[in-house]
């Protein structure tokens, strides 16, 4: 037993190192770059060829000197032998009575017959299946094995443990996952970004992706002008994440949403409200209604000044689904 025990220890000591030292490990040993290892093998191997050669010979001599009868009995002896083993049972048979079912050939049958007759029926003892017992045995060995490693060393977790751990790991994948869904921007959702680095990407987006349409300055040449307080789609970062996510292909402004991600079309609309009031020089007339922020002092109250919380209610244009 506790022969047993230091070599369940020894097993847990080399599977925990395994990890570390199979890495750093070479995968040839030293030893068979060293020429010296192949010149050893080489005249071991001779020196044992040598050897049988010289038993052999030894052998042969020996026999050369014995006396005629007795060279007559090994004679007799070795054809014996050789009778019986081509009449020796066949691999199946042996592998039948050493594994399977080790029963009783039938002619020996009447030794294991228990006096037991019940209306004719007979009972032989036979011996158990060896491969049942071998079965038997192991389970006994798996269990000392299971009893010290869940209950003695304490080393294996157990049911409660396993589940907790278990538990342990989907609240760790439920943070992942409500982390990334706090990463994902939705119209609903999006927010303004004021950072420096948000804003710098949106201008680099802006500049690759916009100027064309609505002129480096966001005064508008084939869009319209963006830097006035005049939206036809609605201002505020939520209704222009929209327009830029779905765009109004009816009006020739495509949808970004195929080819900016929702981080970057929030990094855009948010540099896009910095350039509110600039007034850059060839400033497009505006266009559409004027557009106040929730929270803000209404200025006039005329019909062009849209009063409102936050999204304005879906045109017609902006509804056309994108391709
Ligand atoms: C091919 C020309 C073109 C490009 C490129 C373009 N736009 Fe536009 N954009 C337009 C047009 C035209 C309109 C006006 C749509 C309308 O009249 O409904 C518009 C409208 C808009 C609006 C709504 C303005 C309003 O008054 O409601 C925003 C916001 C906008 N674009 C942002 C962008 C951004 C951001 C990019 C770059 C990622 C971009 N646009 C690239 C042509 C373009």
């Amino acid at each position: 037993m506790a022969g047993m025990i230091s070599m369940i220890s020894a097993i847990r000591a080399f599977g925990q190192n395994a990890a570390t030292t199979v890495a750093e490990k070479p995968s040839v040993p030293e030893l068979f770059y060293n020429p010296s290892f192949y010149l050893l093998t080489f005249v071991f191997i001779i020196m044992l060829v040598v050897i049988i050669a010289l038993t052999r010979t030894i052998r042969l001599l020996a026999y050369g000197l014995l006396p005629e009868e007795k060279k007559q009995i090994i004679a007799t002896e070795k054809e014996k032998s050789a009778y019986e083993e081509l009449h020796a049972p066949s691999f199946w048979t042996r592998f039948d009575r050493n594994f399977l079912t080790k029963a009783v050939p039938v002619e020996k049958e009447a030794d294991v017959m228990l006096d037991h007759d019940y209306d004719g029926i007979k009972e032989l003892d036979n011996s158990l299946p060896p491969w049942w017992i071998w079965g038997f045995y192991l389970t006994i060995i798996w269990a000392v094995i299971y009893i010290v490693h869940f209950h003695i060393f304490d080393t294996g977790p157990l049911q409660v443990e396993e589940y907790n751990n278990e538990i342990a790991m989907a609240e760790q994948k439920i943070k992942e996952r409500q982390a990334k869904m706090a990463d994902f921007i939705s119209p609903e959702n999006v927010t303004a970004l004021n950072t420096p680095e948000g804003l710098g990407s949106g201008k680099d987006i802006y500049t690759k992706n916009c100027v064309a349409c609505h002129g480096p300055g966001g005064e508008g040449t084939v869009g319209p002008n963006l830097t006035d307080e005049f939206w036809i789609h609605g201002g505020g970062i939520k209704n222009i994440f929209t327009t830029v996510t779905n765009g109004v292909p009816a009006k020739g402004m495509i949808s970004w949403k195929s080819q900016l991600s929702p981080k970057q079309i929030q990094q855009v609309s948010s540099y896009i409200l910095t350039l509110q009031g600039t007034k850059p020089a060839n400033g497009k007339a505006p266009e559409g209604e004027k557009w106040l922020e929730a929270g803000s002092t209404p200025v006039g109250q005329d019909s062009t000044t849209v009063v409102t919380d936050s999204v304005k209610t879906v045109t017609a244009e902006a509804a056309v689904p994108s391709k």
